[in-house]
């Protein structure tokens, strides 16, 4: 039986984690969120911080010191679902060691993506999580503890907003941040933080130690990761598995399964390499069937097939020990579908992805094609009921990973799911 799971995505993103986190929340105590700001966006009903599992009575939701956090998005969303009759703060925890985004944190990562500065523009969501993240690891930053002592809180802004407006004058040449007016509307929002402040560490222990479900959700995908993506192009957290305990607070030993979400094929957005993507007419049907448009910045993403290389690599990296599959119904029409299950390089066949990560851009994708199946599996509850085509699909991307896939899912909608074996609690 798993108890605590952490659930990540296997690509770079959007591979619908929102939907299986909302389908599993009803069965677990509580969903911690451990990474991540508000670029993580969730089509299915929220667009931030808190986790997807709010909208669940008698679940609690953490964010874990991992989160950075924008006080101001945070409690627009809080409002937002407090006005459709959501009782947010009853099941809100946040720990009291979140970095703070600032709005001199987006002013900074808006002058980077556009300005003149040396660095090359990523394509992020401009929320500010980079600079929050980078101020964090250059222990400078500002965190929800700093709200329980506002002349503190005030004396480090000012000292922050100090070296962040050098920075946006000098080095970027664009407008500043005025301190007053950061100051005054940051301490105003005091009242309705502190309550939410709690030990997340100390709570997730109990909760494991009672022996209740947890559910750790993670934001944006393994090859988004700052160490093993596809680097520069990547966030600014730890996007893997690991990241959910020293996000939480909860020890190691505490986990019990990692299930790994993976599209039936891939999409990306932003900047970065991309080796199955499909710039033909196929991809944009990809884009069309699958509406692949950002939850949070409305970009089309681009589109390409399953690379088997990189879903081996994420099952390496983040332990995976159960496949969800999302978006099967997408590739409903197609006539033929192809699995990347290696590279050419430089004359040379690869099983797995180069040593130098720079040379993944140099990669050509070997191919596998499957026969499509051309009906729809959206109304398919069991998997022997699914066409023998995407049966077959499917085991191959269950023998390339030697990881089984539980999970299927064939719509939008909590009913539109293959539940193949997988259960928390
Ligand atoms: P969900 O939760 C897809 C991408 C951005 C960019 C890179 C860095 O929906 O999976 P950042 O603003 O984080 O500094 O941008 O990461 N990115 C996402 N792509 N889904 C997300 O969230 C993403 N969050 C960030 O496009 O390439
Ligand atoms: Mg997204």
């Amino acid at each position: 039986m798993n108890k605590t799971v952490i659930i990540v995505g296997c690509q770079w993103g959007d591979e619908g984690k929102g939907k299986i986190v909302d389908l599993l929340t009803p069965q677990v105590k509580a969903v911690v969120r451990f990474q991540g700001g508000h670029n993580a966006g969730h089509t299915l009903v929220l667009q931030g911080n808190i986790p997807s599992g709010i909208l669940h009575k008698d679940v609690l939701c953490f964010i874990g010191n991992g989160v950075v956090i924008s006080p101001e998005a945070l409690l627009k969303e809080i409002n937002e679902l407090e006005a459709n009759a959501v009782p947010v703060r009853e099941r809100l925890r946040i720990s009291a060691t979140c970095p703070l985004i600032l709005p001199s944190h987006i002013a900074l990562d808006e002058a980077r993506e556009h300005g003149t500065g040396a660095q090359q523009a990523i394509g992020t969501t401009k929320r500010g999580i980079g600079p929050t993240y980078e101020d964090k690891v250059a222990r400078r930053g500002l965190r929800m503890h700093d709200f329980l002592n506002p002349k503190l809180f005030a004396e480090k802004l000012k000292t922050l907003l100090a070296y962040h407006n050098f920075l946006l004058e000098h080095y970027y040449q664009v407008q500043t941040v005025d301190y007053e007016t950061t100051r005054d509307r940051l301490l105003a929002l005091c009242d309705e933080l502190i309550p939410l402040i709690t030990d997340v560490p100390a709570q997730l222990t109990h909760y494991h130690q009672t022996k209740q479900p947890l559910l750790f959700e993670g934001a944006q995908g393994t090859f988004l990761d700052i160490d093993q993506g596809t680097y520069p192009f990547v966030t600014s957290s730890n996007t893997i598995a690991g990241a959910a305990a020293t996000g939480s607070g909860l020890g190691v030993r505490h986990f019990d399964a990692v299930l790994g979400v993976s599209k039936a094929y891939s999409t990306r957005v932003g900047h970065g390499v991309f080796p199955t993507e499909l710039t033909d007419n196929i991809g944009a049907e990809l884009r069309d069937r699958g509406h692949e448009y950002g939850s949070v910045t409305k970009r089309p993403r681009r589109c390409g097939w399953l690379d088997g290389v990189l879903l081996k690599r994420a099952v390496l990296l983040n332990s995976i020990s159960s496949l969800c599959i999302t978006k099967l119904d997408v590739l409903d029409e197609l006539k033929t579908i192809k699995i990347c299950v290696g590279y050419t390089l430089a004359g040379q066949t690869l099983q797995e992805i180069p040593l130098n990560p720079d040379a993944l851009k140099h990669c050509q994708p070997i191919y596998e094609e499957y026969p499509g199946w051309q009906c729809s599996t959206t109304p398919i509850k069991v998997f022997s009921k699914l066409p023998h085509a995407a049966q077959q699909y499917l085991k191959r991307i269950e023998t390339l990973t030697q990881v089984p896939i539980e999970l299927i899912s064939t719509g939008p909608d909590r009913e539109e799911t293959i539940v193949h074996g997988f259960s928390v609690g």
